[in-house]
């Protein structure tokens, strides 16, 4: 069952000397009830405006974004909002947390707005949700004593206490260590999954991007399916620059990490054929078990 479809989405804007600026250009996409889709793409390609117009933050110039069969369009501003605080979770790269409050405070936030028994139980769910993300011992702590993964999990309890039909990520490891961004990262699919949310998430990192089951690339503000097996084998490179670098050749500190940016964002390697083969059906995904 299809949740959310774009057909023909532009997004342009006026600049200052009056010149239009095409940010994204149409963009067509396809995203069924309990989804994992990544989006990778290298920076300035239009990411967040993207993410803005998937989550109803923003209107696109031209086509059409239908959430649940409806035109976004046809909505009121006011229905816009209740049906995105209802319907869709935000997870961020900066976590986005309110200074000051404690987890279950934040946690609590969006039910604020919830109806009838969310609303009376509010406390409760959001206790549970944070003793679901590992949190259950720091429901009292505020941010400034959180670590960045702690943090991440508040922010993704805060996302997934109204049980939303789509939750929305951008760049949620991106202020993380490895480690931490897969464990985060192994966490958000698991919610998702289990609560039925669809999840598009948009990323620089490849290792990111490969546990979604379909994957798409922004380049130039174009959406195209992306093959993340032809763009790991591409990435071999990095590792060769990592040989380089122990083995002296390359002597500044951060040299590896500009390859793998550069080698991972660019189009060459995130190219692919505009095919979906099965390995793009969640429901054979599913099936198989795998949980990519
Ligand atoms: N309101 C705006 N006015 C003018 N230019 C804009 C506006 N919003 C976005 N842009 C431009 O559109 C392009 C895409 O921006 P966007 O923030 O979507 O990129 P991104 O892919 O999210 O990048 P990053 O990875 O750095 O976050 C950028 O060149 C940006 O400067
Ligand atoms: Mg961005």
């Amino acid at each position: 069952m299809t949740l959310l479809q774009l057909a023909g989405v532009a997004r342009s804007v006026q600049l200052p000397d009056g010149d239009n600026l095409d940010i994204l250009t149409g963009i067509d996409l396809e995203v069924s009830v309990g989804d994992h889709v990544s989006i990778v793409g290298r920076s300035g390609s239009g990411k967040t405006t993207l993410l803005n117009i998937l989550g109803m933050l923003d209107e696109p110039t031209a086509g059409t974004v239908s959430f649940e069969g409806r035109d976004v369009r046809g909505l009121s501003g006011r229905a816009r909002d209740l049906a995105r605080g209802r319907d869709i979770g935000f997870v961020f790269q900066q976590f986005n947390l309110l200074p000051g409050r404690t987890a279950l405070e934040q946690v609590v936030m969006p039910l604020m707005y919830a109806d009838g028994r969310m609303f009376w139980r509010r406390r409760e769910l959001a206790a549970e949700m944070l003793e679901r993300v590992g949190l259950g011992g720091r429901l009292e702590s505020k941010p400034e004593k959180l670590s960045g993964g702690e943090q991440q999990r508040v922010a993704i309890a805060r996302a997934l206490v109204r049980k939303p039909r789509l939750i929305l990520a951008d760049e949620p490891t991106g202020a993380l260590d490895i480690d931490t961004g897969a464990s985060v990262m192994g966490l958000l699919d698991q919610v998702a999954t289990e609560s039925g949310a669809a999840l598009i998430t948009i990323t620089h990192d490849l290792h990111v991007a490969a546990r979604a089951r379909r994957h798409y690339r922004l380049d130039g503000g174009v959406l195209r399916p992306a093959d993340l097996e032809l763009a790991f084998a591409a990435s071999t490179l990095v590792v060769d620059a990592k040989a380089e670098a122990a083995l002296g050749l390359t002597t500044p500190a951060g040299a590896e990490v500009a390859v793998t940016r550069e080698v991972l964002a660019s189009p060459e390697v995130l190219a692919a054929p505009e095919v979906s083969g099965s390995r793009d059906d969640p429901a054979a995904r599913e099936m198989s078990g795998e949980d990519g």
